[in-house]
């Protein structure tokens, strides 16, 4: 099943049908929203609210792994993230989409991983995930693709079918938040070769791979980065462009949910072949 995570400005998914709202706890807490099961042209889908009711966890305190796990709980294997961004590269605009290849990250004090070795948390489930937490592996997993190519592409597809400006690679800076970025900060970024900037896209995409799940990300780019405007950053700037896309972005779920095939072409499933140490 695909799940949908929504990131700030977009909190639920108005126009499709819901059919159960899910209200879970998992090994590693309570997600930050209950998860609604939606129906969309005939397929099921789940939304989770990254943010939670009324915005009320802050980038840095977010239950990323309490959110993959309800996700992945509820059948979930292929993740689709919506993203608010700022803008390193001097290319994009306020309303481009970037759809991210790779990451960096200086994130600082986050739950990261699902595989703590022996002091990973005991998980119900009888896959390969539940099998390496359970039985206290030590997993180095590989990040060449963090990004789901399939879906990418089908994204991608999506976009040039609907006329949007959008760019299908770019770098995705995560920083720890809860405050924006310095300008000295944001030149760093840029030199290390960053597009756009965050504070939610990792570990997310790293705990979905962790979860064999395929995971792609919808960047909105919603303002220029820290110095590059030359004026300061607010809230109400994300958020207000956020809350102009949320329609278009329905749509392009819509789209996307239409075009995407039922199976899964790419390698995301495998990526436990080989990450244990030992035997
Ligand atoms: N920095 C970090 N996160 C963000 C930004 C930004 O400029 N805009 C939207 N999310």
């Amino acid at each position: 099943m695909l799940g949908i995570i929504g990131g700030s400005g977009l909190y639920g998914l108005e126009n499709f049908k819901l059919k159960e709202k899910v209200s879970l706890n998992t090994p590693f807490g309570r997600p930050s929203s209950d998860v609604a099961i939606l129906e969309c042209e005939g397929v099921e889908l789940a939304f989770i609210s990254r943010h939670g009711e009324g915005h009320s966890y802050p980038p840095h305190l977010v239950p990323y792994r309490a959110n993959l796990w309800a996700l992945r709980e509820v059948g979930v294997d292929r993740v689709l993230a919506v993203s608010a961004v700022g803008a390193i590269n001097r290319t994009l605009r306020p309303g481009d989409y970037v759809l991210v290849d790779g990451f960096i990250e200086f994130t600082k004090r986050r739950e990261f991983t699902y595989y703590e070795g022996r002091l990973s948390k005991k998980v119900e489930g009888d896959d390969k995930v539940a099998e390496l937490i359970n039985s206290g592996a030590v997993v180095h997993l590989d990040m060449t693709t963090p990004y789901c190519p399939q879906m990418k592409g089908v994204m991608a597809a999506v976009m040039e079918g609907m006329g949007r400006r959008y760019f299908s690679a770019g770098i995705y800076a995560c920083t720890e938040g809860p405050r924006f970025e310095t300008p000295a900060e944001i030149k760093m970024l840029e030199t290390l070769g960053a597009d756009v900037v965050g504070m939610t896209g990792y570990p997310e995409v790293a705990l979905a791979r962790e979860l064999t799940m395929c995971y792609v990300s919808l960047c909105v780019v919603a303002n220029p980065a820290a110095g590059i405007s030359g004026y300061r950053l607010t809230s109400d700037e994300v958020i207000e462009l956020m809350g102009k896309k949320t329609e278009e972005i329905g749509k392009i779920i819509v789209r996307f949910v239409e075009a995407l095939p039922s199976e899964r072409g790419c390698e995301c499933g495998n990526v436990l072949e080989g990450a244990k140490v030992g035997k």
